[in-house]
């Protein structure tokens, strides 16, 4: 069997990637600190997939815990998803979101390279592209300048792997530059739970709807789009899951460094996401307009086809699939994984 590490797959885009990876056959073995996550996750997949998985509670930039993995571990490929990825929090505690998104890849590499282990698939975003105005985003568009500490990071562990297969080209480096992850896994078993007050227009719309949060404030209404909402590339997290198997699949026979952008390449605006999170719920969500949110762009959404042609992987599931399946965890999991 092909094992598989996947650092931070108890969260919430590395969970789903689990299923998604055990289903196709692979061995799964999660490295998480649940800094931002539970072992009850761990306890899901393994429900869900009917299958086992190996849990190590262990820190990513940890060169000794990595060490034990990977002398028990026949491991092909990692997957790197740890790290903190939450932007407004990474303008106020920028040494934390610099010293954790590096070390934790700094490491990882270090561990891998030492083990000939020279396969590793990266969660990067489509921040690192920064504020193009051309749409769709390609993989070979140059990098922006990001408007946040947490895209800095991501744009620095692009160029420190790149710079590792620069140094040696017999690794196989893919980066999956994600647009906005949404929904979750059918079964309502899984799925989003973030920390704190959310930033992000899906978990606001969940929480106010099942009402720990008064309001939706939709930032802005003035935006050169049809109706002035800002339109986004929204991916239902299974779909991306699938990607990453592609990737990892692919991964395991390239080398060099490859991009990809994991979106559908459609976008959406604001108010046709709430119509459509209404429709699902059968009820209106309390909300209202207000300024802009300081370094939103209009409109953001991916170029596909690199992805289609080279993984043979295409996003399937509709925005409609993605409201039902976020609602349905949502709404058995008022308050999350707690
Ligand atoms: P998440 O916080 O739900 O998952 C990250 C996991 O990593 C958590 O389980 C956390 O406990 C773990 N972790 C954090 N630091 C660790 C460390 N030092 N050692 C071991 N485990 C550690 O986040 P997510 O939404 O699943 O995102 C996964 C990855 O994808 C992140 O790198 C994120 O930056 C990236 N990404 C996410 C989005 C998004 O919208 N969710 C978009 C683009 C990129
Ligand atoms: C945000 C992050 C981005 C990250 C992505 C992951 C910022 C500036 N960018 O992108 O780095 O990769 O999440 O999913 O945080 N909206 C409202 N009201 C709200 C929240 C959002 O109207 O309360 C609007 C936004 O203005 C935007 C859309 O909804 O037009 C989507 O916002 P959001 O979910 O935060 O994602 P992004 O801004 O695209």
């Amino acid at each position: 069997m092909t094992e598989i590490l996947v650092t931070g797959g108890a969260g919430y885009i590395g969970s789903h990637t689990c299923i998604s990876l055990l289903d196709a056959g692979y061995d799964v073995i999660i490295l998480d600190n649940l800094s931002n996550s539970r072992f009850a996750v761990v306890s899901r997949i393994q429900e869900i997939s009917g299958k086992t998985v190996t849990f190590y509670p262990y820190d990513a930039a940890n060169e000794l815990e990595l060490e034990k993995v990977f002398a028990r571990h026949d491991i092909s490929c990692v997957i790197h998803f740890a790290g903190k990825k939450a932007v407004g929090e990474s303008v106020h505690m920028p040494i934390d979101y610099y010293r954790i998104n590096l070390n934790t890849t700094l490491s990882l590499c270090t561990v891998m390279q030492k083990h000939n282990v020279k396969n590793i698939v990266f969660s990067s975003s489509a921040t690192v592209y920064g504020t193009s105005d051309i749409m769709p985003l390609q993989e070979d568009f140059p990098l922006g300048e990001c408007t946040n500490p947490y895209g800095w990071t991501k744009w620095m562990n692009e160029r420190i792997l790149r710079d590792i297969w620069n140094s040696d080209p017999s690794w196989s480096i893919h980066l999956l530059r994600y647009f906005n992850p949404v929904g979750a896994h059918s079964s309502g078993r899984i799925g989003e739970d973030p920390l704190g007050i959310p930033n992000n227009l899906f978990p606001i719309l969940l929480q106010t709807a099942v009402g720990r949060i008064p309001k939706l404030i939709i930032h802005g209404n003035d935006y050169p789009t049809p109706d002035g909402t800002g339109i986004r590339d929204y991916i239902h997290v299974m779909d991306l899951a699938e990607g990453h198997v592609a990737s990892v699949k692919k991964c395991l026979s390239d080398s060099g460094v490859n991009i990809f952008n994991l979106g559908t390449g459609k976008g959406y605006s604001v108010l046709e996401i709430l119509t459509t999170f209404e429709k699902t719920i059968g009820r209106r969500i309390p909300c209202e307009i207000g300024p802009r949110r300081p370094g939103d762009v209009a409109i953001c959404y991916a170029g596909t086809q690199k992805a289609e042609t080279e993984l043979h992987w295409k996003a399937s599931r509709d925005i409609l699939s993605m409201c039902k399946d976020a609602w349905n965890w949502q709404s058995q999991n008022p308050f999350g994984y707690e």
